[in-house]
């Protein structure tokens, strides 16, 4: 892992970022990520549109990212019009050897799982920080309906091994995502080895809408390190 200053890990984002747009093709829609490190992959695809008249659609995982998409000159679609995307460029929390993910660090888990199962492939951009063993040091961020959340909050709880938090805003109140709901912070610690029946537990109670564990829908991960960037695949790549 290693320890990186802030400047190198701009670098590498925006270099995983940048590398991740070789994936993308003229004709594609592509579903656009949310976060730091694909924001550098959406202006990226900006400069191939207004400079080597890239012709591609998207539609974006966030209101965040739409503005940045708008701005780049990409033609956005709506789901009421378009019934799959070709790809999906996004970032990730933490991933495992496996390609197993947590996302939702930034909020946008439900739009980003929905335009991902929606997604012929998935590409990750992400450094070399975000490369775990077992995935669950990076809180798992669940989403979860207002009504009744402290219940929902209690049940979660009872699964958890370390504290849930409701995650707050930077004045104290109480952050909502795109969609108007809380998302609650799951500190699991790096226990999570089994993902998949995490995530269906943890779906199971009602309340929850969204969990961020991403289970065999990544194909591949664009890498940065210091010293460049790494593909890895995943053994049944769709891409
Ligand atoms: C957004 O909700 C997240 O899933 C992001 O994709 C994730 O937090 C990665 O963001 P950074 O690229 O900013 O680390």
């Amino acid at each position: 892992m290693g320890d990186f200053s802030d400047e190198e890990k701009a670098a590498m984002k925006k270099a995983a970022g940048i590398a991740a747009c070789e994936f993308v093709k003229n004709g594609m829609k592509v579903g656009l990520g949310t976060g730091s490190t694909v924001k550098y992959t959406i202006l990226e695809l900006g400069r191939r549109i207004r400079e080597e008249g890239l012709k591609i659609q998207g539609i974006p995982t966030s209101e965040q990212t739409e503005i940045i998409s708008i701005e780049q000159g990409i033609e956005l679609v709506n789901w009421a019009d378009c019934s799959g995307l070709d790809i999906v460029i996004d970032g990730a929390d933490e991933f495992d050897s496996e390609l197993h993910l947590i996302k939702g660090g930034g909020g946008a888990l439900l739009r980003e799982k929905i335009v991902a199962e929606s997604s012929g492939s998935m590409v990750v951009v992400a450094d070399a920080t975000k490369k775990v063993q077992t995935l669950g040091d990076f809180p798992l961020p669940v989403e979860v309906n207002p009504y009744g959340w402290e219940q929902t909050m209690r049940r979660l709880q009872n699964l958890c091994p370390g504290e849930v938090l409701v995650r707050k805003n930077a004045d104290g109140s109480t952050f909502l995502t795109d969609n108007g709901n809380p998302i609650l912070d799951a500190c699991f610690g790096s226990t999570i080895d089994k993902p998949r029946e995490m995530e269906a537990v943890i779906r199971s109670i009602a309340g929850v809408v969204e969990v961020g564990l991403f289970v065999d829908i990544a194909d591949v991960i664009v890498l940065a390190a210091q010293n460049g960037c790494e593909i890895i695949r995943k053994e049944n790549s769709r891409i």
